[in-house]
């Protein structure tokens, strides 16, 4: 399998081998990431992170990645001290930043726009996010972690809880489930059900999948995924107050689910998760969140040639 110059867009650019083959490589990358051992795989290679929105979990563990492997960092995380506040377009930008590095990641707040990126840079770009579009490199991160908390990923129940409109991560997850053949949940209220046109392909896909609003029974689920509301992706300010709060993860609601059952979530979280919840069993989102650094370590050194 080459990774070699690839871009990473979309998690439907992966076949299953291809996933699981990152979430191998992953494996072998964890005592690194933790800093048990070190490594200089990336030694001399430098990676621009280009964040354009708001991020803590993506650019971090991106930047731990790379300078883990031994690699150096350079980029921006505040827009407007660059020359975009001066009209530079992101095609100028971007054509700037490969002239400076061996990989782009980017976050960006339209959708469309890490395909774009691609478009103009000779270097792998990797999309860090593209507004409600996609976050292939989160999707491999939960995936690693359904795969190191459940044992496997096909056989489980997973159910996806909260913005399934405008969530860029469970729109990703709900495709590479499918692939996997997983069965599916999506509950969330009617205004922030998932677009039809993911449920349509899910089932063309041949998932088995089940569409509800509201969490009454979760009992045969083992993996519960729960998202925030986008609020920054409300057209009206009026329409999200509308859906805000309107569902929330407590011990109450772990009390009728399974004893192995996982609680997962890209965080940030705002109010969706209680903090009661983060010390039972069942919360799996702190790990999930170091979980990242050794998928992205997995990804730069595929997409750089490290390995093979
Ligand atoms: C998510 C994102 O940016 O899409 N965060 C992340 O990358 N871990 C989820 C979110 O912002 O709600």
């Amino acid at each position: 399998m080459n990774f070699r110059g690839r871009d990473v867009i979309s998690i439907r650019d992966f076949t299953k081998e291809e996933i699981l083959y990152v979430l191998e490589i992953a494996e072998k990358m964890v005592p690194i990431a933790k800093g048990e051992k070190k490594s200089n795989l990336l030694n001399g290679y430098i990676m621009a992170s280009l964040f354009f929105e708001p991020s803590t979990r993506t650019r971090l563990s991106f930047e731990s990645a790379m300078k883990r492997l031994g690699g150096l960092v350079i980029g921006f995380a505040q827009p407007g001290t660059t020359s975009i506040k001066k009209g530079e377009s992101l095609a100028d930008t971007i054509r700037t930043a490969e002239s400076y590095c061996d990989v782009i990641v980017m976050r960006h707040p339209h959708e469309g726009s890490a395909r774009m990126a691609a478009e103009f840079a000779e270097v792998p770009v990797i999309n860090g996010g593209d507004g409600a579009g996609h976050h292939p490199t989160q999707c491999l991160l939960d995936l690693f972690t359904i795969k190191k908390e459940k044992g496997h990923i096909e056989g489980n129940k997973v159910a996806l809880l909260g913005d399934l409109k405008y969530g860029r991560t469970v729109h990703s997850l709900a495709y590479a489930l499918a692939l996997f053949g997983v069965e599916m949940v999506f509950i969330a209220p009617p205004e922030l059900q998932m677009p039809k046109e993911v449920i349509e392909e899910c089932r063309e896909m041949g998932a088995k999948l089940e569409i509800k609003n509201d969490i009454e029974d979760i009992s045969d689920v083992d993996v519960l995924y729960v998202t925030r509301i986008q609020k920054e992706r409300f057209p009206d300010p009026e329409e999200y107050n509308k859906v805000a709060g309107s569902y929330r993860i407590d011990a109450k609601t772990l009390e009728k689910v399974k004893d192995d059952m996982i609680v997962m979530h890209p965080l940030p979280r705002v109010d969706e998760i209680s903090p009661e919840v983060d010390k039972t069993r069942h919360a799996a989102y702190f790990r999930q969140t170091f979980n990242g650094v050794p998928v992205r370590m997995a990804l730069l050194a595929l997409v750089l040639g490290g390995i093979e």
